[in-house]
């Protein structure tokens, strides 16, 4: 597959807007509870969360996390990989894990069940993407940009087998492309 341009699902302005929306809620919810550390689940999230964490207006430490399940392949494995653990303690502190999105949600629960080990005070998740339609392990997503059907989507940091991940727009692209 090349990186030509794949169809347009979610618009870079109607990502832009949600982005400050979900920035603005999240600012209000830890409010008062202190330094809130994001955890940016690599490699997908990494424009996600560049973009969230310059709009809230908390203070917030960042922090990264590598996991692997799809290994180029549109089917995940279901067996989630850890590539790399976060550098920081997270020990008795808030931790929001940032996803690009939330497909089985497996990753997910392998990440809230791994971070929780490190004694952080609370986690809470939040996802760019949320296919409903694809869950196969209940995972609370507590703040969510869009929910999308079942298409494969590239761009804002997905990829398809590494390509289009820098996108400024979700696109649509089927697994036979
Ligand atoms: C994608 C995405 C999530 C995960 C979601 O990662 O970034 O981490 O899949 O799928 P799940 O809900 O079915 O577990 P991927 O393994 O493609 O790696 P990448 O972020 O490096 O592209």
């Amino acid at each position: 597959m090349s990186d030509a341009a794949p169809p347009v699902l979610i618009s870079e302005s109607e990502i832009a807007a949600r982005v400050e929306e979900l920035a603005r809620q999240i600012s209000a919810d830890y409010q008062d509870k202190g330094d809130l550390v994001l955890i940016g689940v690599l490699k997908g999230a990494f424009i996600f969360l560049a973009d969230l964490s310059r709009q809230l207006t908390i203070p917030r430490t960042i922090e990264f996390i590598a996991v692997s399940s799809y290994e180029n392949s549109s089917v995940s494995s279901g067996a989630v990989r850890l590539v790399m653990d976060v550098r920081g303690n997270i020990e008795g502190r808030h931790v929001l894990i940032v996803e690009d999105i939330v497909d089985t949600g497996r990753t997910l629960e392998y990440l809230i069940g791994m971070l929780e080990s490190h004694g952080p005070a609370s986690i809470r998740t939040c996802a760019l993407l949320h296919k409903p339609g694809s869950t196969e392990v209940e995972v609370d997503i507590n703040y969510v940009g869009f929910g999308i059907g079942g298409e494969w989507v590239v761009g804002y940091g997905l990829d398809y087998a590494e390509h289009n991940r820098t996108l400024p727009y979700i696109g649509k692209v089927k697994p036979s492309d």
